[in-house]
């Protein structure tokens, strides 16, 4: 008998569905929020909101495309922890309410942990034990996973995450919410060493990017005015590489602690073609296998959702309809 799940994600400002059958993605579904670009950033209610609207026609479309019906689905998943409450609210009710009017188990599901087993969709999976560099817009993290339930954090940003860096250097530089794909656009006609920005120094695998935003600022502050635009091009490239030059090094430092060779990327960051590139580049250099998801499973997607509930799913890893989301939770 095949297995087949549901899963949800409504963490932030994408509401997404999606259902695998047999660890295989059918169907990932995600409608993203355009409304938070007029604002610079996501506005919490308006994103509750959103997800309200979007919830039911993404559901609906996930469900016709992977041309199955909701009655042979085996369990409904969604995104527990951790996220903005009030997105999270929505998706946790809906899947609530899925699984009691079918009777179907419920799976919760980390958010985080699902950014790392993006990886375990795409043929060829990376073995385990694998490390991944997790670089979102809430969290920037080096885990160990040694099994697919069964993942370590090594390390994680002490202030903010790297997707954070990207959207507010993208701000001081007059670009709009989220700015992390238009400096990636940008840095691609830019000159990456054109201006030098501070790298924070933190022990061992933790990260620091306040610093860099600091430096930017006091960088653009005493330059003529339109100096950004007019220099827009090498200010990305040259902030995007700051950026990439920290998260490598620090993986270097893992592999080096860990004697791990195996290395993965995830979250919305691995989108960034620079980050790719330079992740793939120095793997042929360190003689590392690398792995790195399609766009579309880097940044917030329930397909995530639903490999990561398949795993639970065959470890007997479910919830009770007690179960409440939470914004902020350990693994
Ligand atoms: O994983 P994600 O979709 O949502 C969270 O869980 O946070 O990550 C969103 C973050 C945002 O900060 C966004 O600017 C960044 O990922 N991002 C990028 C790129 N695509 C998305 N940053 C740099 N280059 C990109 N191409
Ligand atoms: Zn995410």
């Amino acid at each position: 008998m095949s297995l087949s799940i549901l899963a949800i994600e409504s963490s932030c400002d994408e509401t997404s569905a999606a259902v695998c059958v047999d660890g295989k993605i059918l169907s990932n579904i995600i409608a993203t929020q355009a409304i938070h670009a007029e604002y610079g950033g996501v506005v919490p209610e308006l994103a509750s909101r959103a997800h309200i609207q979007n919830i039911v026609p993404v559901v609906d479309t996930a469900i016709k495309k992977a041309n199955i019906s909701l009655a042979n689905v085996n369990a409904i998943a969604f995104t527990q922890a951790p996220g903005l409450l009030g997105s999270l609210l929505v998706g946790t009710q809906f899947a609530k309410s899925i699984a009691l009017a079918l009777a179907k188990p419920l799976i919760a599901v980390h958010h985080m942990q699902a950014h790392v087993l993006a990886n375990l969709i795409i043929e060829p999976a990376p073995q385990f034990p694998f490390l991944c560099l997790t670089v979102s817009g809430g969290h920037t993290q080096i885990v160990l996973a040694h099994s697919p339930l069964n993942l370590e954090v090594l390390g994680e940003t002490i202030d903010d995450a790297a997707g954070e860096a990207f959207d507010k250097t993208a701000k001081l530089l007059g670009l709009p919410y989220p700015g992390g794909p238009l400096v990636d656009k940008y840095a691609q006609s830019g000159n990456p060493h054109a201006f030098k920005f501070a790298q924070s120094q933190v022990p061992e695998l933790n990260f620091s990017f306040s610093g860099l935003k600091t430096s930017v600022l006091y960088f653009l502050q005493k330059q003529p005015p339109n100096f950004a635009a007019a220099h827009m091009n090498d200010l990305c490239a040259s902030i995007q590489y700051t950026i990439i030059t920290m998260l490598l090094h620090k993986l270097q430092l893992a592999v080096k602690q860990t004697g791990v060779k195996r290395l993965c990327i995830a979250g919305g960051v691995s989108a960034n073609k620079g980050l790719r590139h330079a992740f793939e580049t120095l793997g042929k250099e360190k003689g590392w296998e690398t792995f790195i998801p399609p766009f579309e499973y880097c940044t917030d997607n329930a397909a995530m959702i639903a490999i990561t509930a398949y795993y639970k799913y065959r470890a007997n890893q479910f919830s009770d309809l007690s179960i409440s989301p939470s914004a902020r939770a350990s693994w």
